[in-house]
């Protein structure tokens, strides 16, 4: 079943919390989410927009939280361009949702935050996610030593970045890709698989409004 994407609210900070915390082996030393409830709510108020946003990865079958994607730091003028930042959750991993999750959240950048560029720092070491934003299309634009301190440690990272007008999958924005993206089109992308997403939801009532709930994203309405 696949993956279902929502905005992140305070309401999804005990369960958000506790998926933090039986994730530290998976999010080693690359990323550290807040862990108590208090703290998740304080990163939820700071999600709502407008220059930072937060949206959580729903397993369909259950509506457990499964990921977390965030849009930060937008800035407008000449550069319109923010910073990216992902994790899955322990147990969700390997599935393939956050790469279709990404690329629904980077098309929502293009389409309606009207950003230019994406930017995505990692660990060198961090195999997973180089691998994954270069599936997406992101080039390696530069080095940054002790660029942030993650874990009480200042860690080198890699400055990845996508262009909204880049050639990669993610960036496209043909009438075909459109329409998919609308749910109009069969085929493994990710706005059929958004579609069969709210398809699932649709038969599944309470699960449904659960999520609307939570502010179930319509991805390209
Ligand atoms: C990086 C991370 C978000 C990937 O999420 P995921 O849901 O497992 O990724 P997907 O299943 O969508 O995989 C997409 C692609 O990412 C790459 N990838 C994911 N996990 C990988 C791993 N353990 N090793 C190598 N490549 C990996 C692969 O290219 C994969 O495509 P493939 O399955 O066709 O080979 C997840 O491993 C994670 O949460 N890591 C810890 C937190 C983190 O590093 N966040 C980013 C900080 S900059």
């Amino acid at each position: 079943m696949p993956p279902a994407l929502a905005h992140f609210f305070e309401h999804d900070a005990k369960p958000f919390a506790l998926a933090a915390r039986r994730s530290k082996s998976l999010h080693q030393s690359w990323v550290h989410p807040p862990t108590e409830p208090g703290k998740v709510v304080d990163l939820a108020r700071k999600r709502q927009g407008p220059t930072n946003f937060g949206y959580l990865i729903h397993e369909c079958d259950t509506g457990a939280i499964a990921g977390y994607i965030e849009i930060t730091n937008i800035v407008r003028g000449p550069f319109q361009s923010a910073y990216l930042g992902f994790y899955m959750f322990k147990g969700y991993e390997r599935r393939g949702y956050m790469k279709r999750a990404l690329g629904v959240i980077i098309k929502r950048a293009w389409r309606e935050l009207k950003l230019h560029r994406l930017e995505a720092n990692i660990q060198p070491e961090n195999a997973a996610s180089v691998a994954l934003v270069k599936s997406l299309g992101f080039s390696k634009e530069g080095y940054s030593p002790a660029y942030l301190k993650i874990g009480g440690r200042w860690r080198d990272h890699e400055r990845w970045a996508i262009l909204a007008n880049s050639r990669s999958a993610a960036s496209q924005e043909t009438p075909s890709s459109q329409a998919r993206a609308a749910g109009h089109e069969g085929g493994q992308d990710t706005g059929a698989i958004l579609g069969a997403a709210r398809r699932a939801l649709a038969r599944q009532q309470p699960l449904e409004r659960r999520l609307v709930g939570h502010g179930l994203l319509d991805p390209f309405p």
